[in-house]
Order: structure tokens, then C-alpha cells, then sequence
């Protein structure tokens, strides 16, 4: 099964997708991740990427594919892949179909979280990140039971550079301006479906592993 996770800023797909590929034993395949971890490590891709993302901008088509095909190449990936922040352009999942079928592979479905402006902004606003794993934390919606320290692996929170307010609006912007033609790509496909995501965390788990028993 290969699942894509679709949504503006802050909705909550990285939060879903940890517990949904860990369900379905799926690669979680987030270019977010990808991207922060090369900016991190200072490699040219990350080089490249850093001023993209600090800006809100998305960063170029042709970077963003390559490491998805290089991630693809990758053993896990071929027990199935929830692709999380990617597509997010009409080119980028036109460069996932034909990855996916030169490896004899198609999308399964494609969820897409919704939920209005000021919920996403009051979500990106309290988010904390384990600088180590990265796992998201929220100060009043999800906040760590080890205080300033992560559960799981016990590294310091941070707040994303890009989670500044005067960066966010620019993300949210962005995402109406490039990746709106996204869903209608995948409603075009028949497996595109829209998911609720202002309520409560456990009730959105609830609801998308219901839906992705139903495309097993
Ligand atoms: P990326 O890392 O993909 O960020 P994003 O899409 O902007 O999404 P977020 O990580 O902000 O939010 P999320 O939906 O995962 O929410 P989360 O679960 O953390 O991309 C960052 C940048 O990288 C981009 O701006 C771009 O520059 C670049 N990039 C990445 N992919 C790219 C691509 N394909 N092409 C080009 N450039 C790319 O939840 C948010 C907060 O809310 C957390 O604190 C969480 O605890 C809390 N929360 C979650 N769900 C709920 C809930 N139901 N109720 C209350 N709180 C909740």
C-alpha cells in the first residue's frame, strides 16, 4: 500500500503519520524531514533547501524528486510508503507517477487533512520539535511528558525556524497558491478522499486507520 498525506502547514499529517505507518508497517517518507536533516547535516542539497525553507518557499521541483527517487531505491520503501509533505506541486506528483510505475507501484490513496486558518496557525504556533528525532510535540495540545525533553529519545525541544508567525502566513500562502492543483491530480486518479482535521488527535486516528482498513 502507498499512501500520500495532503494539507496545509501545522494540520496535524506528520502527527497522523507516525501512528498510521507504524499500523500499516509503512515507510514514512516525509520531505520535511528529508530536507531539515540535509540542512542539518550542511550538505549541498541542504545548503540549497535552508534559504528556501526560512523563507516559507517551497524548495525547487528538481530537488525535491531527486531525493524522493533516491528514497524510493531504498529497500523499506518497497513494503509500501506514506508519503508525507510530497507531492506538493502538479510536477511533483507527476515525477511520483512515473516513479512509482517504473517500479511497479501505484498510490493507494491519498488523504487530504483540512482544517480552517486559525486552527493551523494556533497548531503551528505551540508546536515543539525533538531536535534529535524530530517527533512533534504541542504546548497545550500534546505537550511532552518529559517537560523540555523529548519521550522518546530524550533530545532537547525547539521551535522550527520556519514556525516564526511572519513565515507561517508565507507557507500558507504558498501552499494555496502551489499545491492546490495537487488534489484535483488525485481526485482525477479516483483515490483522492478529504479528511476532517480540526478535532481532537485520537478521533482523527480513529477515523483515518478506519479508512485505511478499508484500502486494505
Ligand atoms: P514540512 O516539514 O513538510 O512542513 P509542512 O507541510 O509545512 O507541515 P508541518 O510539518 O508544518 O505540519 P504537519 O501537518 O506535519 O503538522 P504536525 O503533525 O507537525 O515542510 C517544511 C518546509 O520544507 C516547506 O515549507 C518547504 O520549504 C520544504 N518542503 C517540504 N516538502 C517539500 C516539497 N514536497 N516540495 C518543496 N518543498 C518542500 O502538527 C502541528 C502541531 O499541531 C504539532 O504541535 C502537533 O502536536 C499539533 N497537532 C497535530 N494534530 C493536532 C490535533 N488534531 N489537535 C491539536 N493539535 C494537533
Amino acid at each position: 500500500m502507498n499512501l500520500i498525506f495532503l494539507g496545509p502547514p501545522g494540520v496535524g499529517k506528520g502527527t497522523q503519520a507516525l501512528q498510521v505507518a507504524a499500523y500499516a508497517k509503512l515507510a514514512h517518507v516525509a520531505t520535511g524531514d528529508i530536507l531539515r536533516a540535509a540542512v542539518k547535516a550542511g550538505t549541498k542539497t541542504g545548503l540549497e533547501a535552508r534559504s528556501y525553507m526560512d523563507s516559507g518557499r517551497l524548495v525547487p521541483d528538481e530537488v525535491v524528486n531527486r531525493l524522493v527517487r533516491e528514497r524510493l531505491e531504498e529497500k523499506d520503501t518497497q513494503g509500501g510508503v506514506l508519503f508525507d509533505g510530497y507531492p506538493r506541486t502538479p510536477a511533483q506528483a507527476q515525477s511520483l507517477d512515473a516513479a512509482l510505475r517504473e517500479l511497479g507501484r501505484k498510490i493507494s490513496g491519498v488523504f487530504d487533512f483540512q482544517a480552517p486558518d486559525a486552527v493551523l496557525v494556533e497548531r503551528i504556533s505551540g508546536r515543539r520539535t525533538c531536535g534529535k528525532c524530530q517527533k512533534a510535540y504541542h504546548v497545550k495540545f500534546a505537550p511532552s511528558k518529559a517537560g523540555e525533553s523529548c519521550e522518546t529519545c530524550g533530545g532537547a525541544l525547539v521551535q522550527r525556524s520556519d514556525d516564526k508567525p511572519e513565515t507561517v502566513q508565507k507557507r500558507l500562502d504558498v501552499y494555496r497558491k502551489d499545491t492546490a492543483g495537487v488534489g484535483d491530480h488525485y481526485r482525477k486518479a479516483g483515490v483522492y478522499q478529504a479528511i476532517a482535521a480540526d478535532g481532537p488527535i485520537g478521533a482523527i486516528t480513529e477515523d483515518v486507520l478506519a479508512r485505511v482498513k478499508r484500502l486494505a
